[in-house]
This record gives structure tokens, C-alpha cells and sequence, in this order.
């Protein structure tokens, strides 16, 4: 017998151990007497391969049982309760990063180019450009380059109109519902980035408040 056959003839035996599988041919030893219109039925013993995994799953289950109610592990009311506290201390992480998105008294214009760069996207795409112009100079709305304000030039008082729009019937509508917060506070950064540029057509200078004071 060469190597190779001695190993076949290993696995053939493995494989039989771990199905007991009855040798072919001799079926009639296993056959149970019943007949159903000639469908006849075997007595096969059940795989022990099956059976390992069978007795596994109770021994995990007496041990999932004993930690679970003995120990008190798994509670997923516990479960709950600390994935809602990490969740909180998430959430207070992210307020305590980014206080000016939730509360105004924090608003703070952004000054870095990537920031500014959303801004001035945001003033065309939102049409603030019809009515301010691309360069700020203003037509139907003010020039956002001089530092005369109707309504006041700093970073809050400029998201306070664009949150709560300008006098009534102005044109200045409140875009509280269609822009988002942070969105307004990119374009009141923007504005306040574009303070003291030289629109090509400015428009005359409107509103008694001047911001940066002279
Ligand atoms: C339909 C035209 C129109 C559009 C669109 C418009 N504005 Fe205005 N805006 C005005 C007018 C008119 C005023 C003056 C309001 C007043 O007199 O009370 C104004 C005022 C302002 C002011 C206050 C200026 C000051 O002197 O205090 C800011 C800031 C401003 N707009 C920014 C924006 C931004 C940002 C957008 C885009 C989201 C925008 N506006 C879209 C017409 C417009």
C-alpha cells in the first residue's frame, strides 16, 4: 500500500466515523417494515457530526442561561442604558466642538478659506446673487461691501436677517425654513470676508449703522 492509498483510506474512515453512515448495499439490515405505496424508509442512526453541533448548541445555551440570569450579563436594559449615556456624551462632545450651532449668543464667523469658499458658493447657489450681485455691489438689496448696515453688520446681526429676514416688505424674506443654520452662518462669514472689497457697480450707501465703526 503506497502512502497516498493509506490516506484515502484515513479520511474514508474519518469521514465514516463522523457519519456512520450505513455501508451501501446492505440497507435491507436498517429497512422498517412500513410500506407507504411502495416509498420505504430507512433506520439511519442521526450524523455525529450533526450531533456534535446539536450537544454544543445546549452546552452554549446552560452557559448563555447561567451568565444571563445568574450574572446578570446581556441585560440589554443595561445594554440600552449605556449605549444612550455614550450616545449623550456623544452629543455633548459634539455641542461643546460646535457651540455656535446651537445656541446664537455663540456665533462666531468662520475665517478659513475652505469655510469661506462654502460661503460664497452658498450666496450663488441659495440666489442671494440677483438681488446683492455676484460681487456684492447690490441693486434690489444693499451693497454688502460698505460698512453702512440697515440692519447691522456683525456676524449675529447678519444671521439674524438672514434667519429672520429684513423690514417687512423689503424683499428680504427670512430664510429661516430653507436655509439651513449652519448654511447662514457660512454666508454671514462670507459677507463679513467680503467687508471693505470694491464691487465694479456699488450701490449707494444705506442704513445709519456703521459696522466696522470707522
Ligand atoms: C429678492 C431680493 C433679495 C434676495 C434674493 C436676497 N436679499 Fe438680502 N436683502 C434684500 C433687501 C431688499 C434687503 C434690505 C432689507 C431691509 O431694507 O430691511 C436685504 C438685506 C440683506 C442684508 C442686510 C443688509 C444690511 O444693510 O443690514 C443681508 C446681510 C442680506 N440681505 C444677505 C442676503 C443673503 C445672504 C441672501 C441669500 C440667502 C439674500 N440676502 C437674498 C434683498 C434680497
Amino acid at each position: 500500500m503506497n502512502k497516498n492509498s493509506e490516506k484515502i483510506s484515513g479520511w474514508k474512515r474519518f469521514m465514516k466515523s463522523m457519519t456512520k453512515a450505513h455501508d451501501l448495499g446492505t440497507e435491507e439490515d436498517i429497512m422498517l417494515d412500513h410500506d407507504y405505496d411502495g416509498i420505504k424508509e430507512l433506520d439511519n442512526v442521526l450524523p455525529p457530526w450533526w450531533l456534535a453541533g446539536f450537544y454544543i448548541t445546549i452546552a452554549i445555551s446552560i452557559f448563555y442561561i447561567i451568565m444571563a440570569v445568574g450574572f446578570n450579563k446581556y441585560n440589554q436594559d443595561d445594554e440600552l442604558n449605556d449605549e444612550m449615556t455614550a450616545a449623550k456624551e456623544e452629543i455633548e462632545a459634539y455641542k461643546a466642538a460646535n457651540p455656535q450651532l446651537f445656541d446664537d449668543a455663540n456665533i462666531v464667523a468662520y475665517t478659513d478659506a475652505e469655510n469661506l469658499a462654502k460661503g460664497k458658493e452658498l450666496f450663488t447657489t441659495k440666489t442671494c446673487v440677483v438681488c446683492h450681485i455676484a460681487d456684492l455691489g447690490g441693486s434690489i438689496g444693499p451693497n454688502l461691501t460698505d460698512n453702512r448696515w440697515i440692519l447691522g453688520g456683525d456676524v449675529k446681526s447678519i444671521f439674524n436677517t438672514l434667519t429672520n429676514g429684513g423690514r417687512p416688505g423689503k424683499g428680504m424674506i427670512a430664510w429661516e425654513s430653507t436655509i439651513t443654520r449652519e448654511e447662514r452662518i457660512l454666508l454671514a462669514s462670507y459677507i463679513i470676508s467680503m467687508q471693505g472689497t470694491k464691487p465694479a457697480a456699488p450701490k449707494e450707501a444705506q442704513g445709519d449703522i456703521i459696522w466696522p465703526a470707522e
